[in-house]
């Protein structure tokens, strides 16, 4: 087995040194991950002991005296393949399964004998590089490298997709919303097409609602689910006082999203900036919403690879020019009966106990997303404070009461 794995190393490596068209992509998960370099894959590939060692799972020098076309230079620490046409021999007696999750492989054995492997059926085993944990610091860190860039990341967070730990499936989601994100996904995948007949204003969503409705949280489930990198931005936090600074600042986050393009820019606080341009305020308020439109209208999914969400709780602030920029608004309502059911279903999934869910939710009306959650979490609290791990509706019911408490008193100040 440890031998295989080299094998399929060393192959993967030649195979991909020599056919140009073969791309990052096409490299499997486990292997490109080990050779990401300053943001890509140095080609030609040059596979040396301590990344074959980290793929095998063992000290490749013990194994590679029982595979007698396999060379280690024990100076330069490389690994090389002494017989390509014996590898390749080798492997496909052994290696078929391999081979049929991986894109490089399966691009040289489709046509090798009969051996009945596809390349496009590899290529659904393995998703791009983008989607990488690995590929994506890997960038960050080339970015660090340059004054320049470095100060931009400062202004932005951006996660992997792979460290993203909520699930569209854990967001209880409207029928509307769930329409709106399944023709993102479709255009996503269609983005050549679209491309091709002009189809460019597509993938700028603002997402409308108020506080704990599930705006954030769903920005980033999406981009796990598409497998996007995300860029975060909160508008008040690249505000500045000085002339021009905010400008500059805005110019310079949608320049990051086009460097990590494919990716989700996720702009928060969107009111923060683009309310509307009163004639009292200063030139540098107008300049810097004036740059917003103008950087919006410069990006789009189709052509820049970059998804476009913007997230208020102050609609009705927004510049009208702004509200236009988006081809899509995506409500965040305060969560209807079904929903409210839909959430304390998930936040219940796990908790041990006996409880009457429809009551709940007969009682929390007006509760949002966030505030159902803290009812569960108190309630659970509550029962551990009593010694009990199992939680009853009485528990539920209570915290119900807390947090209709603290709803009250956020709307007395
Ligand atoms: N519809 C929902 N389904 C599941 N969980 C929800 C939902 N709405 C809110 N939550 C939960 O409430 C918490 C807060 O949600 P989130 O931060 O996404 O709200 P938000 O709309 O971005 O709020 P804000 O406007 O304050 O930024 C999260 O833990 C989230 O899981
Ligand atoms: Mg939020």
């Amino acid at each position: 087995m440890e031998e295989l794995k080299l094998v399929e190393l060393l192959l993967t490596a030649e195979i991909y040194n020599r056919f140009d068209e073969l791309t990052e992509d096409d490299i499997p998960k486990p292997i490109r991950k080990l050779l990401y370099n300053r943001g890509g894959i140095n080609r030609p590939i040059v596979i040396k002991q301590d990344v074959a060692t980290k793929y095998v799972g063992r000290r490749v020098e013990d194994i590679i005296r029982s595979i007698p076309f396999v060379d280690y230079n024990t100076f330069t620490k490389q690994i090389k393949l002494t017989s390509f046409e014996i590898a390749v021999k080798w492997f496909a007696q052994r290696g078929i399964e391999l081979i049929r999750r991986n894109p490089v492989l399966a691009y040289y054995y489709q046509n090798y004998d009969s051996l009945n492997v596809s390349y496009e059926e590899a290529k659904k085993f393995n998703r791009p590089k983008y989607s990488d944990r690995e590929w994506l610091r890997s960038v960050l860190a080339e970015m660090e490298r340059n004054p320049e860039t470095a100060e931009m990341l400062g202004l932005v967070r951006v996660y992997s997709p792979e460290d993203i730990r909520v699930d569209l499936s854990d967001v209880a989601l409207t029928d509307d919303q769930m329409e709106e994100i399944k023709k993102l996904e479709i255009a996503l995948e269609e983005r050549e097409f679209l491309k091709s007949i002009g189809l460019t204003d597509i993938g700028k969503l603002l997402f409308i609602g108020p506080p704990g409705t599930g705006k954030t949280t769903t920005a980033r489930a999406l981009s796990k689910k598409f497998g996007l990198p995300l860029v975060e931005v909160k508008l008040s936090m690249i505000t500045s006082q000085y002339l021009g600074e905010t400008s500059k600042n805005i110019e310079k986050v949608f320049e990051i999203a086009r460097r990590l393009s494919p990716c989700i820019l996720f702009i928060d606080e969107f009111d923060y900036v683009a309310k509307t341009r009163t004639s009292d305020e200063h030139a540098a308020v107008k300049r810097a919403v004036n740059t917003l439109l103008k950087s919006i209208d410069e990006i789009n999914m189709v052509e820049d690879g970059v998804i476009l969400i913007a997230a208020t709780n102050h609609p009705s602030l927004l510049d009208p020019a702004v509200w236009r920029r988006f081809d899509k608004i995506v409500e965040f309502p305060e969560p209807s009966e079904k929903l409210r059911k839909r959430i304390f279903e998930l936040a219940l999934a796990k908790v041990p106990g006996k409880y009457d869910i429809d009551e709940l939710v007969s009682l929390t009306e007006g509760f949002t997303g966030a505030e159902i959650k803290l009812v569960v979490r108190d309630a659970v609290l509550r029962a551990l404070l009593d010694g009990r791990k199992e939680i009853t509706q009485r528990d539920l019911i209570e915290a119900i009461k807390d947090v209709k408490n603290r709803i009250d008193l956020k709307y007395s100040y």
